[in-house]
């Protein structure tokens, strides 16, 4: 189905070009001034700059030829007002049909985009054995929302965590582990038997060891060699290591995976970082072969700096002097990875900003050397820091760090203490709708807020009923499945579609901004994935909510006396709830059944 504002751009056109104008010129764009239309085009003013007329002219001469009688006419109202502004008003008959339209389509009317692109998202980046943090956690709800969103356009994502499981981290737990449990057969080096399948520590005490291995290397010197080394011999395949390894991974994937699987995030890939390393080597011969890699003080390093670069961009360190390799030689070889796996035509990174530097080298880096196309779309979807209410990053109360755990369940505590201030469900119940709605406050907080700002983490703000939250959100598709259900028990008949329900012409002002709204869907959908701006659909949620719940407070559903009337009301809202399950399910939220 085309979009609302294509089918208003196409009258335009046309009239412009009636009237001899360029067709582009004829752009529409939603009204500033809602109260005296629904769109406006100003096109006329650049054509007079163009064909040296006066503005108005050209809005009068385009206006006559969009009013002209017609079968189906686009606009109910177009008037030229000074100095050329062209105003501008949907016909009720035209809205009508467009939801009649949408009700019957697949996805709501949604056309497929041009090429079906393969996607790259790269999200999550959680670190093998070190804890979540609220950085992780953005980048999840984030990149889980983009993810859906390009998926349900029709390309072809792919999710990848991309695991940090190859730096240092490591080496300090082996070394920690050494000095905890000697005796354990890793670190005889006499023993040429089998490795236990059985992990030498549990998950609470690999989450112990890590901030213990990690003080320890900042007192101690040469427990911070001995892991520095660790990591070498690790990384260059040593045997006894790498089955320590496996077994760090092991304990520590299957506890990410709960963790992603409570925030309703799951990834198609679990890659990680220690996946590139078979083919650094390659890479790296590869840019020194083609010249672009070259000795700087021992290390090997790339120049990206551009000429049109207003800030420096320092070269991208590919190999340390010791011949360790580095995050972008990593990230390098991850992409040689991707591309030889996937040949993607598209990668989206969402990742903390304050790496925007690193991917901005790492970008350059692939482009200049060929690892990627030219025409190969790389994005950097850098977003901010989750602060506490005293505007430092969030902590939990006693300071430490997040436990992804411990965040949802204070949240969910509190929606469950609101829920039942009414008490209108029973606690079973409530509590089984705390989780639904408690993620939900969280996710929705966390994307209603452009990515690359940061944001406050106030939990009750974030669990209010009322403003642009969650919970305000889902309520407002409770009340509508509620209307619905109460005309279902009267004996009413609706399909989930409701496509067999003859939406009429709207009766009040409310309805018909209701609709308008509805109409803008298509649009929204399409500039929020090309922007990878969830918060744009957030905005239309939150601006679709409150249209529903004028027109709700302005008209009588149920009590209607009239049946057809009835059954258009019931079309439109059962449309509207379409829209924003629809919208909320790009976000990675449900509603429950009753709240
Ligand atoms: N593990 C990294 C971190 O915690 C994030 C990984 C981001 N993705 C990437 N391809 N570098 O900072």
């Amino acid at each position: 189905m085309k979009k609302i504002l294509e089918l208003m751009e196409q009258e335009l056109r046309a009239a412009f070009t009636a009237c001899g104008y360029e067709e582009k010129f004829a752009r529409v764009v939603l009204s500033n001034r809602p109260d005296l239309c629904e769109y406006q085009c100003n096109g006329a003013m650049a054509a007079a700059k163009a064909y040296r007329t006066k503005p108005i002219d050209i809005a009068n001469a385009v206006v006559e030829k969009l009013t002209a009688p017609k079968e189906l006419p686009v606009f109910e109202e177009a008037v030229a007002v000074m100095p050329g502004f062209i105003n501008l008003k949907l016909s009720e008959t035209f809205l009508v049909d467009y939801m009649a339209g949408m009700a019957a389509a697949d996805k709501l009317g949604l056309e497929e985009p041009e090429k079906k692109e393969t996607i790259i998202v790269d999200y999550g980046g959680a670190n093998v054995a070190k804890p979540l943090h609220v950085g992780h956690l953005r980048s999840a709800i984030i990149g889980e929302s983009i993810k859906r969103m390009g998926r349900f356009m029709g390309y072809e994502m792919i999710g990848d965590v991309h695991l940090g499981d190859w730096g240092l981290q490591m080496g300090l737990i082996i070394e920690e582990l050494r000095d905890r449990k000697p005796e354990l057969v890793y670190f005889d080096e006499t023993y040429t038997g089998e490795y236990p399948t059985e992990a030498p520590f549990t998950i609470s005490e690999l989450e112990e060891i890590y901030p213990a291995a990690s003080a320890k290397s900042k007192a101690d010197e040469a427990f911070k060699e001995r892991a520095h080394q660790a990591t070498l011999k690790l990384q260059k395949g040593y045997k006894p290591f790498r089955a320590i390894w496996d077994h760090i991974l092991a304990v520590s994937v299957a506890d990410l995976k709960k963790n992603y699987s409570s925030l309703n995030v799951d990834f198609d890939l679990w890659k990680g970082e220690s996946d590139a390393e078979p083919y650094i080597d390659d890479m790296v011969q590869m840019l020194t072969e083609r010249g672009l890699a070259y000795e700087s003080q021992g290390a090997l390093v790339v120049d990206v700096a551009e000429e049109s670069d207003t800030k420096e961009i320092p070269p991208c360190l590919i190999r340390k002097s010791d011949g360790a390799s580095l995050y972008a030689t990593s990230d390098l070889a991850t992409i040689v990875e991707r591309e030889q796996d996937f040949c993607p035509d598209r990668y989206i990174y969402v990742v903390d900003k304050r790496q925007a530097m690193h991917f901005e080298q790492v970008f350059r880096v692939a482009r200049k050397s060929g690892i990627v196309k030219p025409d190969t779309k790389m994005i950097f979807l850098g977003f901010g820091t989750m602060n506490g209410k005293d505007g430092k990053p969030f902590k939990t109360r006693e300071g430490g760090v997040m436990r992804l755990e411990k965040l949802i369940a204070d949240i969910d505590e509190a929606v469950f203490a609101r829920i039942m201030e009414n008490r209108t469900v029973s606690e079973e119940e409530a509590r089984e709708t705390a989780k639904v709605v408690g993620l939900a406050a969280l996710k929705y907080g966390d994307l209603s807020n452009q990515a690359s700002k940061d944001y406050v983490f106030d939990i009750d703000r974030f669990i209010s009923f009322e403003g642009n939250t969650g919970p305000y959100i889902l309520y407002t598709i409770v009340r509508i499945k509620s209307i619905l259900g109460k005309y279902k028990d009267n004996g009413g008949c609706v399909s989930s579609l409701a496509a067999e329900k003859k939406i009429l012409p709207a009766k009040g002002v409310s309805e018909k901004a209701l609709m308008l709204q509805l109409a803008k869907y298509s649009e929204v959908l399409e500039n929020s994935f090309a922007e990878t701006a969830p918060h744009k659909i957030c905005q239309y949620i939150y601006e679709t909510a409150n249209a529903f719940n004028s027109f709700y407070h302005d008209t009588k559903i149920l009590s209607e006396e009239d049946e057809t009337q009835k059954d258009s009301y019931i079309g439109l809202i059962t449309l509207t709830k379409r829209v924003l399950e629809t919208c909320i399910g790009l976000l990675g939220i449900e509603a429950p059944e009753r709240m």
